[in-house]
């Protein structure tokens, strides 16, 4: 379900900004939550992602010149950036816009080049900084507002593919393709299956009876998340160099732990070899949790969160103390199934099931914990799983 609010404010934000909404259309592409399967997309292992009803939303039109208004009511004091589709090289100074404008690079360098420019408004409810893939859902929704606008042919699989290219080769952020996948493919009250060696994937209904999906923010400031990120695949990368001397695999998601544990002193630096067992383990964990969740058995599901979120802490180094402080405090608190890290790491969010009537509990103890233990306040959200993009 979509906030007519925000459709109202990124309609009235356009006319402001632009002078009239006439012929303007209403667009929005859907944030992500992970529920498992972390730091397994780049190494052609499975993910378990879902969309969120939170998300972008955006206002678009086209212009009959080659000059694009960008716009974000969020980001930016709601300023607008005038720019041209000649003027697409990533910059620092271009903030937010270099999503939109990678995405209309990437297009182009697809063949499908863009006959005129576009005014753009956007809004949305994900939180800032929180990990919840708000650039992911810009990078959708810009892909699907120019197949809207101008009519190029392009499947939503193919959209997911592009704003992953563009976050690569123009944002510098060597992402998996999860996040766009989620945001593009989202279904509402399913899961998304999804094994990145081939891009094969299975919807798997998540009916928690009596129970909910429960996000915490760490709120946390600084992270050097990009750095980190692209150092952590760099590292899986010669490990799967070094493994494919023994072995014949394309990614470390094709080896069983088993397999692994055979051949993993080809390995020979310690920190990596942890760094390539995390990536195995952990693409095992996600194919035991779906299983584990379609036999209705939701605590082994729940277990394997937690072991997702000890190797992320032990071998994978991607939590920090404020993550850990809110998945551990969760852990002791009686009708909490599972609590996990979600998303890349280092600060962002957790996601925790949670049964209904242990709700409060949760946020007063795990709140209570973090404020005392990290000096500022956790945010909860209880959530929804949503759709994928559409137009409003
Ligand atoms: C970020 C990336 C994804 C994925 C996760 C970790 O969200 O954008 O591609 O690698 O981290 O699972």
């Amino acid at each position: 379900m979509t906030d007519p609010k925000l459709k109202e404010a990124v309609l009235n934000g356009f006319a402001e900004k632009y002078g009239d909404a006439e012929g303007v259309s209403c667009y929005f592409a859907p944030g992500r939550v992970n529920l498992i399967g972390e730091h397994t997309d780049y190494n052609g292992g499975h993910v378990f992602p879902c969309a969120l009803t939170i998300g972008t939303y955006g206002a678009a039109r086209r212009r009959d010149d080659r000059k694009l208004r960008l716009c974000s009511l969020n980001v930016g004091g709601g300023k607008v950036v005038e720019t041209s589709l000649d003027e697409l090289t990533p910059s620092p100074e271009a903030g937010w816009t270099n999503y939109p404008k990678g995405v209309i690079w990437a297009f182009e360098g697809r063949g499908m080049k863009l006959p005129t420019g576009f005014d753009l408004v956007i809004t949305g409810n994900i939180p800032n900084g929180s990990g919840l893939s708000s650039s992911a859902s810009l990078e959708v929704l810009t892909g699907f507002i120019l197949r809207d606008l101008y009519g190029f042919e392009v499947s939503n699989v193919e959209l997911a593919q592009i704003g992953q290219y563009s976050e690569n080769n123009y944002n510098g952020m060597n992402c998996g393709i999860m996040d766009q996948f989620a945001s593009a493919m989202g279904k509402a009250d399913n899961a998304i299956f999804l094994d990145t060696a081939d891009l094969s994937y299975e919807y798997a209904p998540i009916a928690l009876d009596g129970m909910k999906i429960v996000i915490a923010n760490t709120n946390k400031k600084h992270k050097l998340t990009d750095s980190q990120y692209n150092a952590r695949r760099a590292a899986c990368e010669q490990a799967l160099a070094e493994l494919q001397q023994k072995v014949d695999i394309k990614g470390l998601g094709d080896l069983t732990p088993e397999q692994f544990e055979a051949v993993k002193d080809a390995i020979p630096d310690e920190d990596r070899r942890r760094k390539a067992h995390h990536a195995v383990y952990e693409n095992a964990r996600t194919i035991e949790a779906v299983s584990a969740l379609k036999a209705g058995d939701i605590r082994r599901f729940g277990e394997l969160m937690r072991q997702s979120h000890e190797s992320l802490r032990d071998d994978y180094d991607v939590t920090g103390v404020e993550l850990d402080t809110l998945a551990e405090t969760a852990w002791t608190v009686p009708g909490v199934i599972g609590s996990r890290m979600t998303g890349g790491g280092f600060g962002g969010c957790t996601v925790s099931i949670v049964e209904d009537g242990a709700i409060d509990a949760f946020r007063d103890k795990v709140g209570g914990v973090y404020r005392k233990k990290i000096g500022y306040d956790a945010d909860f959200y209880i959530v929804s799983i949503g759709g994928g993009p559409e137009k409003l």
